[in-house]
């Protein structure tokens, strides 16, 4: 009988009148095992690895009585996991079967522009798009979403989004490696659920964007995972739209942390929690003793110098996924303590130095246009950046096409969790981030890559810039071909 229990629900949020919807708190759920999105299917076709991705709305039950309305690829909510070596061409059919426009970029990725799936490559309702490259980049957890231009929070946040698994031959043997067995994805969104069931795109009670109170985990609500070997590697995703978590164990016990966003660190890194702002990744190994029963927590997150941390989610706690061992564990080696031999890039190499201020909805005063080329690069180039968030709360920074690393915050060394390769990273406001890259193979005078605030409210309205890389002398266009929308 569903609509009896909504007598428990509480209804909280300050929104009232006008039709708007207040927040529902749901109530404690019955755990549910946690659902492992599946392997995509791929054939090999004139030796080029070939997935389908359809992207569909779906529903999903939260509220008795009240379906909420969901999009993913293949399914629902969310999509399966694409999975690809080093080496390999890949090409994914991605077929719109919404009704209205959308585009799948593939986040994290080296890739040629126009195959990006950034707000130059929208796909309308009803058409597909066939994106083919060269997998050339360490073994990672990359993801996929959409990247409408302008509409990008409310896709995500429908759950138009994967994992994207790139292995390679250099992965040291002794990982645990068992995609869904002791090799984990997950997910973390949160949502604002409403009255009718729907998620809520209110933005209003803050500068940031959606911050909900129920927190979904590879779509699931307190979900618990069996764990039967002695250590489990989990694939942490943030896949939210603005709010940043804090992950580690409710017993405070020590993790590995072998790899950040683009792929392995260069040894493991001990830690008991870890920050993770959205679209950022860490792969964590947990070590766990027969029979116990542990759960991963997002605690109360470091945002730096923000006015009011709770305003922006910063005193918010969530248990996120429990971790049931079996009375008996299959051993697993321990973590081995080389990882990846990762090429460091010299400062004595980089071309110039670029500055990018982040404040309002713009980065260096100007708003995102699709026409502007707002930074050239010269393909082979190595570059520093000087990043930094001028407002006194959160955004973050995302660069495609290249894994940067982090030569220094205020001058100092980062710290060891941001040691490896990034393509995303957290901007505590008012600290001077640098940051270093290489600019390959990949050239276009035609089609952008972007850079942009991740907190994707911010994305939204406006703060983005495009960038262009060029051959060596090739000159500067004008501006960047309308595309149409
Ligand atoms: Cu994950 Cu430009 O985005
Ligand atoms: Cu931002």
């Amino acid at each position: 009988g569903g609509l009896t229990s909504l007598g428990l629900l509480a209804l909280t949020g300050s929104l009232a009148g006008c039709g708007r919807q207040n927040e529902v708190q749901l109530p404690a759920a019955p755990t549910a095992a946690l659902p492992i999105p599946p392997l995509a299917d791929s054939r090999v076709e004139d030796g080029v690895r070939v997935f389908d991705l359809a992207a569909r709305p779906g529903t999903m039950d939260l509220l008795p009585g009240f379906p909420t309305p969901t999009a993913g690829f293949n399914g629902p909510f969310l999509g399966p996991t694409l999975r690809a070596s080093r080496g390999e061409r890949v090409r994914v059919r991605v077929a719109n079967e919404l009704d209205e426009a959308t585009s799948v970029h593939w986040h994290g990725m080296h890739l040629p522009p126009e195959m990006d799936g950034g707000p130059h490559q929208p796909v309308a309702a009803g058409d597909t798009w066939e994106p083919e490259w060269l997998i050339d980049q360490p073994a990672a957890t990359l993801w996929y979403h959409p990247h409408p231009h302008g509409e990008t929070q409310r896709h995500v946040n429908l759950g138009l989004a994967g994992l994207f698994v790139v292995d390679d031959q250099d992965t040291p043997a002794g990982l645990p490696g068992e995609y869904g067995v002791d090799d984990v994805p997950v997910i973390v969104q949160d949502k604002m659920v409403g009255e009718e069931g729907g998620f809520l795109l209110d933005t209003s009670g803050n500068e940031i964007g959606i911050l909900g109170s129920t927190l979904l985990v590879n779509g699931a609500r307190n979900p618990f995972f069996e764990v039967s070997s002695q250590r489990v590697r989990l694939r942490l995703l943030n896949a939210s739209t603005a709010r940043t978590y804090n992950f580690g164990f409710a017993d405070s016990r020590e993790f590995a942390l072998i790899a950040s966003d683009g792929g392995l660190l260069a040894s493991p890194v001990p830690l008991a929690s870890i920050r993770l702002s959205p679209a950022e990744r860490a792969e964590i190994v947990v070590e766990m003793a027969p029979g116990e029963t542990i759960m991963l927590r997002s605690g109360r997150v470091e945002l730096g110098a923000v006015a009011v941390p709770a305003a922006f989610g910063g005193e918010d706690e969530f248990d996120v996924l429990e971790l049931r061992a079996a009375g008996e564990l299959a051993p697993s080696p321990p973590v081995p303590g080389t990882l990846a031999r990762i090429e460091r890039l010299r400062v004595e190499d980089a071309a110039g130095l670029r500055d990018f201020r982040l404040a309002d909805r713009k980065i260096n005063s100007k708003e995102m246009d699709m026409g502007r080329i707002d930074e050239v690069v010269r393909v082979g180039s190595t570059e520093v950046w000087e990043v930094r968030n001028t407002n006194p709360y959160p955004h973050n920074f995302h660069v495609h096409d290249v894994q940067f690393q982090v030569v220094s915050i205020d001058g100092q060394d980062p710290p060891p969790e941001l040691g490896g390769l990034k393509d995303t990273i957290y901007l505590e406001p008012r600290r001077v981030y640098r940051i270093i890259m290489r600019f390959e193979d990949y050239t276009s005078a035609k089609v952008p890559y972007m850079y942009h605030c991740h907190l994707l409210l911010h994305e939204d309205e406006g703060m983005m810039g495009q960038f262009v890389v060029l051959e060596d002398g090739e000159p500067v266009p004008a501006g960047i071909p309308a595309t149409d929308h």
